[in-house]
Parts: C-alpha cells; sequence; structure tokens
C-alpha cells in the first residue's frame, strides 16, 4: 500500500492526512509536540470564504490580490477561493460550529482588506482552537496514526528523490520510510524577537527543504500582524476587533492610520503595521493604542471571549480604556516552492500550508485567507499523492544565491555570540518591518559568520536554533536580492511607493527563489 508521511498537525497537515486516508493511503502524521500543537490553534479571527448569496468569488479574487499588493499567482488566487466553500462544507461536516445567527445563518466578520464581511468565525475569536478540535477528534475517529513528540531532523534522500524522513523522539533517532513525505511544518515566526507564533514555529520543514536542495521562493515576505498586545507576553489581538470598528491612535489620541491609506485601520496589514511602526519610531518606541472603547466591555466579552480574557489578566480594561498594541511577525508568505497540488521541485516531497509557497497570497496574505489556504491545497495535496509524485514540471526557477562572503574574525569580534535570542534581535533590527540595504547587509554577514562557526546540534533545541539560523538566511538573501518595496517587504532605500509603480511592476513580480 503506499505510504504517506505527513509533518505537521495544523489544519494542513490534518487536512491532508485525513483526505489521504480516506483514499485509503497508509498515512501517518508526525508532529514535534502534542498532535493539537499547531499555529492552526491560536488563529483566532476565523476562514475567509464565499459563503453569503450577495458575495462573490470575483469579489474575494480581486480583495486577495490587491492586499498581496498585485503580485499574487492568479491561478493560484482562483483555485483557493473557488474552492473554499467546499472545505467550509467539510470543515462543519466534520464538526466545526461557526458562528451563527438565531436564523442559523453563519455571522459576518470583517477583517482589514476584505471588500465584504466574509470572515466565519467560531466561539467568537476561537477559530483556530475549534477546527484544530475538530480535526484532531477526526483523526482519532480515522483510526489515523500519529507520532507526537517527534522532531524532523532532516529528510531521507535516494538518487535525489526523497523517500523517508529522520526523526528524533524522546527515546532515539528514528528513520521512516514512505512514497512521499508532506511537509505542513508551518511558518518561522520564531525568527524575530516579537511574534504571535507559538514555540514551535521554528521553520522546521523548510530548513530541511533546503538542506534536501528544494527550491525555496518569496522568503523575504514576512507578514508583520499590526495589533499585538504590549503589554506581558504577546498576544494577538485579532484584526476582527478594527473590522468591528476598534480605531488606532496615537499619544495624543490622533487617529493616524488615514494618513498612510485611505481604509484607514482596515487597511491592507502591511500597510498598517507600518503606520503603527513609524508613529512608534516618531514617540520613542511607545507602542500605540488600540481604542476599542465605543464597542462596549460586554460585547467585547462576547464577541472576543479569548482576547477578553488576555486583556485582563494583564490587567487592562478594553471596555474602557484603549489598550497597547505593537506590530508583530506572524505569518510567512514564502516556503517552499510547489505548485498547486503541494509538488516540489523533489521527487516525492510535498509541502502545504504555511511551509509552502504557491504565490497565493503575492507580497502580503489577505487576512483570514490562511485556514482557508490550508484546507484548500491539503485536499488537494492528498488527492495528487502517490503514484503521482513527480517534482513539479519546470517552473521553479533556481536562481544564484546571493554571494554571502564570511566576514574576516577582526569584523566579526563585533558580533554578538549566537543565540536564539541574538537572532530574533538581529532579524527584528536588521530583516523586520523596515529594512535597509546597510542594515541586511549586516544582517548577512552576522548570519554568515555564526554559520561558519563548528556547532553539533545535541538537543531538539539546539536542532530548531540552526534551523532557524538557516532560514533567516534564506529570508536575508532573498530581502537582499529585491530592492524595491512590494508589500510586506519593504525597503527605506528603495525608489518604490507603499502601492508598486506600474515601471516597478516588472521588478516586484519577479520571484526569488533560493
Ligand atoms: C487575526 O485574527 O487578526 C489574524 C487572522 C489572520 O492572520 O488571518
Amino acid at each position: 500500500m503506499t505510504s504517506v508521511i505527513v509533518v505537521g498537525s495544523g489544519i494542513a497537515g490534518l487536512v491532508t492526512a485525513l483526505h489521504a486516508a480516506e483514499r485509503g493511503l497508509e498515512v501517518t502524521v508526525v508532529t514535534k509536540d502534542e498532535l493539537s500543537q499547531a499555529n492552526t490553534r491560536y488563529a483566532q479571527g476565523g476562514i475567509a470564504a464565499v459563503s453569503f448569496a450577495d458575495d462573490s468569488t470575483e469579489s474575494h479574487i480581486a480583495d486577495t490580490v490587491t492586499a498581496g499588493a498585485g503580485i499574487a499567482d492568479p491561478e493560484a488566487v482562483r483555485v483557493l477561493v473557488s474552492e473554499g466553500p467546499e472545505r467550509i462544507r467539510e470543515l462543519v461536516q466534520w464538526g466545526v460550529a461557526f458562528d451563527r445567527d438565531a436564523s442559523g445563518e453563519f455571522v459576518k466578520g470583517l477583517e482589514a482588506a476584505h471588500s465584504y464581511p466574509r470572515v466565519l468565525h467560531a466561539g467568537g475569536d476561537a477559530t483556530g482552537t475549534a477546527i484544530e478540535q475538530a480535526l484532531v477528534a477526526r483523526v482519532a475517529a480515522r483510526g489515523v496514526r500519529v507520532i507526537e513528540h517527534a522532531f524532523l531532523e532532516d529528510l531521507m534522500l535516494e538518487h535525489g528523490a526523497v523517500v523517508g524522513v529522520t526523526l528524533i523522539t524522546d527515546d532515539a533517532t528514528l528513520s521512516l520510510r514512505a512514497d512521499a513525505v508532506v511537509l505542513a511544518t508551518g511558518g518561522a515566526g520564531r525568527l524575530y524577537a516579537h511574534t504571535t507564533n507559538p514555540s514551535v514555529a521554528t521553520g522546521d520543514g523548510i530548513a530541511a527543504a533546503l538542506r534536501a536542495g528544494a527550491a525555496v521562493t518569496d522568503m523575504e515576505f514576512v507578514q508583520f500582524h499590526p495589533t499585538v498586545l504590549a503589554a506581558g507576553e504577546a498576544f494577538l489581538v485579532s484584526e476582527a476587533v478594527r473590522g468591528e470598528g476598534a480605531t488606532l491612535i496615537d499619544d495624543n489620541g490622533y487617529r493616524f492610520c488615514f494618513d498612510s491609506h485611505p481604509d484607514g485601520e482596515l487597511a491592507p496589514r502591511d500597510v498598517v503595521a507600518r503606520a503603527i511602526a513609524r508613529k512608534m519610531a516618531e514617540q520613542d518606541g511607545r507602542p500605540v493604542r488600540l481604542d476599542a472603547t465605543a464597542l462596549g466591555g460586554n460585547f467585547l466579552a462576547t464577541r472576543f471571549p479569548t482576547i477578553d480574557a488576555a486583556v485582563h489578566d494583564r490587567g487592562l480594561d478594553w471596555g474602557n480604556n484603549p489598550i497597547p498594541v505593537t506590530p508583530a511577525a506572524h505569518y510567512l508568505m514564502g516556503g517552499i516552492s510547489t505548485d498547486l497540488d503541494g509538488r516540489t521541485s523533489l521527487a516525492g516531497l510535498f509541502a502545504v500550508g504555511e511551509a509552502a509557497r504557491t504565490g497565493v497570497h503575492g507580497a502580503n496574505r489577505l487576512a483570514s485567507n490562511s485556514l482557508l489556504e490550508g484546507a484548500v491545497f491539503a485536499a488537494r495535496t492528498a488527492a495528487a499523492l502517490p503514484p503521482s509524485v513527480m517534482p513539479t514540471s519546470g517552473q521553479l526557477p533556481h536562481a544564484p544565491r546571493t554571494a554571502n562572503a564570511t566576514p574576516s574574525a577582526d569584523v566579526a569580534a563585533s558580533f554578538p555570540t549566537f543565540s536564539r535570542a541574538a537572532l530574533q534581535d538581529l532579524m527584528w533590527n536588521d530583516a523586520g518591518l523596515v529594512r535597509s540595504a546597510a542594515g541586511l547587509e549586516h544582517a548577512a554577514s552576522v548570519l554568515a559568520w555564526w554559520s561558519s562557526l563548528d556547532r553539533t546540534p545535541t538537543s531538539v533545541a539546539a536542532h530548531e536554533d540552526e534551523n532557524l539560523l538557516l532560514v533567516a538566511r534564506a529570508v536575508v538573501d532573498a530581502a537582499r536580492r529585491r530592492p524595491i518595496s512590494v508589500g510586506a517587504h519593504f525597503r527605506v532605500d528603495s525608489a518604490a511607493p507603499e502601492t508598486t509603480a506600474p515601471e516597478t511592476a516588472a521588478l516586484a513580480r519577479e520571484a526569488v527563489t533560493c
């Protein structure tokens, strides 16, 4: 029987596993923590899909392309949007209880850059938890084999094809062979000092793909969520709060977002995040404030119970006072290059969800399109699994990497010692929301130096550090090779305005592949 290993247990991994099991394939899900511990579980705002009679596929497509700074892959976007409703019906069938009104209709949610309130949610702001729980329950009910607490050490390669994985478990290192491996390992939010992502988001799948020689594209496009609580541990405050009418104000109570975009607080995420970063720089780094007081404490507690609890845990009362917020790393638009059926440039290797790069998000993902991406491309990937394991056909350009000369020991003497915290600070300062040639050169030099030092990882945490280092190099390398600003990749030294000017469009469209 055809065997498949799915690495990762968020929506992308579990939907792939369920569809593959439905096809009668022998599926093993591998995950480095517990099955339910994935980025999916933390998604708040919801899942975007065309579910109402007065919405349209064309409108969701247009919003996705516009938010993506015009460079999203049109075919990928059409697939995402047109196959979305079927995946929503499936999730409902599998037990996801999206919020409904008294007449049984889905409750509509609005988020930034959507021209229609098409975001479905569950438990108010606990959409990811509801989806993850339903999928975990179904995986158990279907008897899919699961290996928890197993860290992906590497992909096994034979004659250029992926034939399995090596795993580090509590007891041993395991080699697991399969006809196909699907990487659904999510993104790498932990590259940055401030992030909405849980501790598991260390880019393990992307790093393993890079080591195996798979094409990886668009790594410069890192999305920063505009509103993360700047009190205590970072905690996401969903864009849906702004969708309900909350505003962003500076120290003087001024609503500054309209200075950057006519849609103000509901402009595309990259625009709002940069507007906040600029404002914070003007006010000596102090966070801006999210003013939800007009919505009232009762409404906030009912509509956003998870955020409400986190806000109150920090001693804040958002029903009566604006709360401090700051941007933080949230989502990676780039990843392992795939076609629209999850095939990578290596035979036997598939990728799906945040770990993959289909081009569907362009340079900036539209809010609540990520859960949808996970479900839609997972179903397609499962359908394409063996016997058709051929690599994607010749559409994944391999460009030469930027020369990254290792600095001399004299120069390197001024660099910080390698640690995860030092890496995260470096990425935050030099390859974050606002980038420059000088900052990226500095980051490249430090990363090259760290990479040249001898380290043999002897723990899972140390393997994660090496993965973060490798993925950081891919981000910085890609950022250096795109000298203009587009979407989430913003360079202060670029001549291009925030909205890509026609004369730079060609340069903006050219994909950067490592
Ligand atoms: C949010 O709820 O603001 C996050 C949703 C997303 O990342 O799409």
